[in-house]
């Protein structure tokens, strides 16, 4: 008989906030309320305008990127080879304490359109405004838009 200590480890799968959000369904329904938002809310204005005036490929590009950083499949290295990391994709573009505070709202709002649990809200919300923060590269007022 094996002890406890033998035997082998059961393969539950691990919770990922992936699993949590309900796969990759989940997270595109959260990705088309963020653009959803973003679009129509004149308080994620000065965002939108940054953004090219077609937000297809950014559906696509974002929900790719998130099914991956959520645990997923690592479908955004697949899909977009040699795209190289978030912050080297951000360089380019100023972003200062305002717009990075917009996607950030825009996110926390479309958290809670797209009917992701509280729970789960409240882990992703202050991961995605950290990251938000973490990509300022521009001083105050720096952007040109609005
Ligand atoms: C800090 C505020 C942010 C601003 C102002 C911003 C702005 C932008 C803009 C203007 C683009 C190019 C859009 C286009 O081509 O139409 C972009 C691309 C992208 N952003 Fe952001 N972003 C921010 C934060 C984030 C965060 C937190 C994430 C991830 C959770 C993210 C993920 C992406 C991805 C995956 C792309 C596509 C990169 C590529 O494949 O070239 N962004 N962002």
């Amino acid at each position: 008989m094996q002890s406890p200590m033998t035997q082998p480890a059961t393969a539950a799968p691990p919770v990922t906030p992936y699993a949590l959000i309900g796969g990759e369904p989940g997270v595109r329904r959260l990705v088309e309320s963020f653009y959803d938002a973003m679009e129509t809310d004149p308080a994620f204005a000065a965002l939108r305008a940054i953004h090219a005036p077609d937000l297809m490929p950014m559906r696509a590009r974002l929900a790719d990127f998130l099914v991956q950083w959520m645990g997923g499949p690592r479908i955004y290295a697949e899909r977009h080879p040699g795209r190289g990391c978030v912050v080297s994709a951000h360089r380019p573009i100023p972003i200062d304490a305002r717009l990075a505070d917009q996607w950030s709202a825009c996110m926390r709002q479309a958290l809670t359109t797209a009917g992701v649990a509280p729970e789960l809200g409240a882990v992703l919300d202050p991961a995605f405004d950290a990251m938000c923060q973490g990509l300022r590269n521009a001083p105050d007022g720096g952007d040109r838009n609005g």
